[in-house]
């Protein structure tokens, strides 16, 4: 479980052929999620359903009232007595305007019901896909979380916009057409039932096929969604590398690929369509006839067999809104199944079941028995122990894919070690209350992200309740406090706008200030200084003796450079340690620091 693998969300855009038991186990998780979206609005639902059962059962009376009126009601106003006829014609026009005006109730209360329920799943969807774990994400590509928060949910709004009512509406209405055909001429009834046969394996046939298009239309439509997004977030690269070309054909294969599967269900509608209205007619023609035979030997009257005939033509209608809701079904329930797998994955760093309060952080570091593998199995850091204590700042350096910012994730707890346990304080990291955890322990990356809206906001991130004043003297601190006021609005300059754009450097500075402010027990700083020139890191490291004072820090850098303030160095190679002393002593030694210095003391003459 905790490296979910193909069963969840994760890898199945292309699997269209899943075993017996998987499919048993995605319909039994989308049904599951099915429910507890329905149960919230379950009241609703029933009073939306009775208010369609009667706008439906109106619906069915008009044949009723004409059969009454050629056999009855005319002959009798023909012989002077208008009585029937008023009647009829009073309760045409009731049935009438009572199906119109429950129908419109319906269709807006269902509407409102529909939207509720989409509310819920879109909110849900965030929500949980925000909530999973780094892991999660380094797996899952954007593209194809944006494709569940896009097109799947269209395909669920779309079967809860207009599938749900023609299919409750129009299965109703099929059971009432043949009730009252029941009770008004069997015979025509039995015609009717006849006629099911063929219209059953037609529709069969015809649900068979478009289960399986359908399916490939939906993963059609997401691989493009995922290709599109993944070229335009890469745009840069796409362009630097000339790839434009070659995404041109992928995509062009793509959209082939989807024009094809679609067209193939245009094509198989252009078959069920047809054979349904010859169905229909061939049955209207059938009671027609027998119909005809019993009106000339006297036993029903010409009222009976045009309702029958009315009832007969219009018996049909819905089949082909049906077929629709068929359709809309299919995408919407395998938008559920994507939907329900991504829901059902778990964060594979769970919060704790009773976590443990950390009010005042000291900062103490405990590697216990660390063992470390990603999902993919592959071992990348060796059983190692480790003990930082409270205030120290450790410099992390070592050889490209060496495992330090691993080691740094683990800390940070966007992973959790696959053996043994990281401490804070004597607490297992695991057992830690998450809130407590992210404000003793802040990381500050290379990847600097500033957030959409004003400066001051995006360093206030580190502390919510922080004053202009704080936010300032967080800036001061890292030295980006010129470089904000000479912005178009200072510190209230937006970074997303024209003139609040922001260099790497510049990001990188802000992002400092924002882990200035968060005041953090531990802080972690991986390659937090690589985008800047020479002066600025300077400047960084001057106020990174003032930043670091009491408090426990881990510098990873390739620049040596900022190393100078750490009071301990290790050095890591292929997901080992293998040196671990003061800087000077590690310099004064023979050993892959002593090299690395040497080289980079040659490399500044
Ligand atoms: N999400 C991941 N899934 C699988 N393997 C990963 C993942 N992230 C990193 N790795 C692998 O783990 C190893 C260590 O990576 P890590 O990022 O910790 O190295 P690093 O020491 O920080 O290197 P650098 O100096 O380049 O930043 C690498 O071999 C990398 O391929
Ligand atoms: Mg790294």
């Amino acid at each position: 479980m905790a490296h979910g693998g193909g069963m969840h969300g994760v890898g199945n855009e292309d699997q269209i052929n899943l075993s017996k038991a998987e499919q048993k186990e995605v319909r039994a998780r989308s049904l599951k999620l099915l429910f507890s979206l329905i149960r919230p609005v379950r009241s609703r639902l029933l009073l939306s359903f009775a208010l369609v059962v009667v706008s439906q059962a109106l619906r069915v009376v008009g044949p009723f009232i004409i059969a009454f009126s050629i056999d009855t009601a005319l002959p009798a106003a023909i012989r002077d007595d208008q009585t029937p006829l008023f009647l009829a014609v009073g309760g045409y026009l009731f049935a009438a305007l009572g199906t119109a005006s429950l129908t419109s109730v319906f269709l807006r209360y269902a509407a409102k019901v529909n939207q509720d329920v989409l509310f819920d799943l879109r909110k849900r969807v965030f929500i949980h896909t925000q909530r999973l774990s780094l892991e999660f994400h380094e797996k899952y590509t954007s593209g194809r979380v944006i494709a569940r928060q896009t097109s799947d949910l269209d395909a669920i709004k779309e079967l809860l916009d207009s599938g749900s009512n023609e299919m409750v509406a129009g299965i109703l209405y099929m059971v009432f057409t043949g009730t009252a055909l029941i009770l008004l001429d069997a015979p025509s009834f039995l015609i009717i039932s006849i006629s099911l046969i063929p219209l059953f394996f037609l529709t069969r046939w015809f649900q068979k096929y478009t289960r399986i298009t359908y399916r490939r239309t939906r993963v059609a439509s997401a691989k493009l969604i995922v290709h599109f997004v993944e070229t335009m977030t890469g745009i840069r690269a796409v362009k630097a590398f000339r790839k434009e070309k070659r995404n041109d054909e992928t995509y062009a294969g793509l959209v082939e690929d989807y024009r094809d599967v679609n067209a193939k269900v245009i094509q198989l509608f252009g078959i069920y369509d047809p054979a349904l209205i010859a169905i229909g007619r061939a049955t209207v023609a059938f009671i027609l006839f027998f119909g005809g035979l019993r009106v000339i030997d006297g036993s029903i009257g010409i009222g009976v067999v045009t309702a029958a005939i009315l009832y007969a033509r219009r018996f049909y209608d819905p089949m082909e809104g049906l077929a629709m809701f068929y359709n809309s079904y299919q995408s919407a329930s395998s938008a559920l199944e994507k939907i329900s797998g991504v829901l059902q994955e778990v964060p594979t760093v769970p919060d704790p079941a009773t976590p443990k309060r950390l009010k005042k952080p000291q900062g103490h570091l405990e590697f216990k028995d660390i063992e470390f593998h990603y999902s993919n199995g592959k071992t990348i850091l060796h059983p190692f122990n480790l003990d930082i204590p409270a205030g120290q700042t450790l410099a992390l350096v070592g050889t490209t894919g060496a495992g330090k910012s691993t080691l740094a994730k683990l800390v940070s707890r966007f992973y959790d070690p696959t053996v043994g346990s990281v401490l804070l304080d004597g607490i297992d990291l695991r057992e830690l209350d998450t809130h407590d955890m992210r404000r003793a322990i802040v990381m500050v990356t290379q990847e600097a992200y500033l957030f959409s809206g004003t400066v001051a906001e995006n360093i206030s991130l580190g502390k919510p309740e922080a004053t202009l004043e704080e936010i300032q003297a967080a800036a001061k601190a890292v030295g980006v406090h010129e470089f904000i006021m000479s912005m178009p609005d200072g510190y209230g300059t937006d970074v997303n706008k024209r003139g609040g754009r922001v260099s790497a450097g510049q990001r990188q500075l802000i992002s400092f200030a924002r882990a200035f402010i968060a005041d953090p027990a531990v802080l972690i700083l991986d390659e937090a200084t690589a985008s800047l020139d020479i002066p600025s890191e300077r400047m960084v490291q001057h106020g990174l003796k003032t930043l670091l004072a009491g408090r426990t820090a881990i510098i990873i850098a390739h620049r040596l450079s900022t190393i100078s303030i750490a009071d301990r160095v290790l050095v890591m190679e292929l997901g080992r340690i293998i040196e671990d002393d003061k800087p000077a002593a590690l310099i004064a030694g023979t050993g892959k620091f002593a090299r690395m210095h040497q080289a980079w003391r040659s490399s500044l003459v």
